[in-house]
């Protein structure tokens, strides 16, 4: 528990394991929040716009990987509920939490800091983390916190919202690359996993980062950010910020759909970096394969002249290379690469 930044972070300096190498450090260089990346109205999708609508996630998630989605369906009020109960959450006393926090890699819900193995990181993050799965929803909310008293009635109605509105998504993705309707709905995005990032104010946020360069190990991502600037995005070799949009969620094309899509779509590199006033709280929404799902390149999407990129591999296999790889997004799909 002691570990956790927001138990101690009031110190004051950067200690020395939160120090980047000078090469990854975000530096003095302030990277405001931009309008680059596409903002995608989903309440045209239901009327004759669809097509336009599917081109625009297409095109998006080709080009950056990332976009934003708004009049998305999830109501306001559930939005801002669950974004306060996260922030109740990480404002609890210490002792609320001690039962969570745990340091085990495959403890199913709990409360950590860094990343999933602190004492193996090269340099610590700047954040603490709420982690548990969310479907199927009878079996997970009882491991979930029991604090604040309304977690688990708003989380519960959060998580089915955010997996509808990821399959929607989903479909539209697959309408957009020609594949059956339905393609992503069964196994390839049957675990729902979401984690809570909580990043206190930063002493030094030229030195550090609060989530180091990755890209999602998942097939999509759905991003509650709230109202701080914090998000950005690796494109053609330069950071943009995802600009703070009040109502929007954030979309991310993760490792997996990067396979499926026989790198049609772009499983965007992205970090977190800190500010020193403010603490940020956000929510990823993972829509993940479960572990036992073959994952590979749909076979409608390889063309006569093309050879699939990648092998088919169990998501639990990519995982566990993954991890072993500490999330390095160049290396983490390296085995399963065919080449030639
Ligand atoms: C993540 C992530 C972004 C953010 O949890 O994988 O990239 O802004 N989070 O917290
Ligand atoms: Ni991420």
């Amino acid at each position: 528990m002691e570990k956790l930044v927001s138990s101690w972070f009031n110190n004051k300096t950067l200690p020395q394991s939160y120090i980047f190498p000078p090469e990854t450090r975000p530096g003095n260089h302030i990277i405001p929040g931009s309008n680059a990346i596409p903002v995608i109205d989903l309440g045209n999708a239901s009327a004759h716009d669809r097509t336009l609508v599917v081109q625009q996630i297409l095109k998006a998630s080709q080009e950056f990987g990332f976009f934003q989605v708004i009049n998305h369906g999830v109501s306001e009020d559930l939005m801002n509920d669950t974004m306060n109960v996260f922030k109740e959450f990480f404002e609890l006393p210490a002792e609320d939490k001690a039962d969570l926090y745990s340091e085990e890699f495959n403890r199913p819900c709990k409360l950590y800091t860094s990343s999933a193995n602190y004492d193996g990181d090269k340099v610590h993050l700047w954040r603490d983390s709420l982690r548990h799965p969310c479907h199927p929803l009878e079996e997970c909310i009882k491991i979930w916190p029991q604090k604040p008293t309304r977690y688990r009635e708003i989380v519960a109605a959060y998580s089915i919202e955010a997996k509808k509105l990821g399959s929607r998504i989903l479909d539209l993705i697959s309408e957009g690359l020609g594949l059956d309707l339905g393609y992503f709905g069964d196994k390839l995005s049957e675990s729902v996993v979401v984690s809570v990032n909580h990043y206190p104010p930063c002493p030094d946020p030229s030195l550090t980062l609060g989530i180091a360069k990755h890209c999602d190990p998942s097939l999509l991502t759905i991003l509650l950010q709230g109202d701080v600037f914090g998000l950005q995005v690796l494109n053609d070799g330069k950071w943009i910020g995802v600009e703070p949009l009040h109502n929007a969620f954030v979309v991310n094309i993760g490792h997996q759909l990067e396979v499926v899509s026989n790198n049609r779509l772009k499983g965007a590199e992205h970090r977190v970096v800190t500010n020193s006033t403010v603490a940020r709280t956000t929510a990823a929404i993972f829509l993940n394969p479960s572990q036992d799902c073959i994952v590979e390149p749909a076979k409608s999407l390889i063309r006569a002249d093309e050879s699939p990129a990648y092998r088919a591999f169990k998501f639990k296999e990519f995982l566990y290379n993954y991890v072993t790889m500490g999330g390095n997004s160049e290396k983490s799909l390296e085995p399963f690469k065919l080449h030639g």
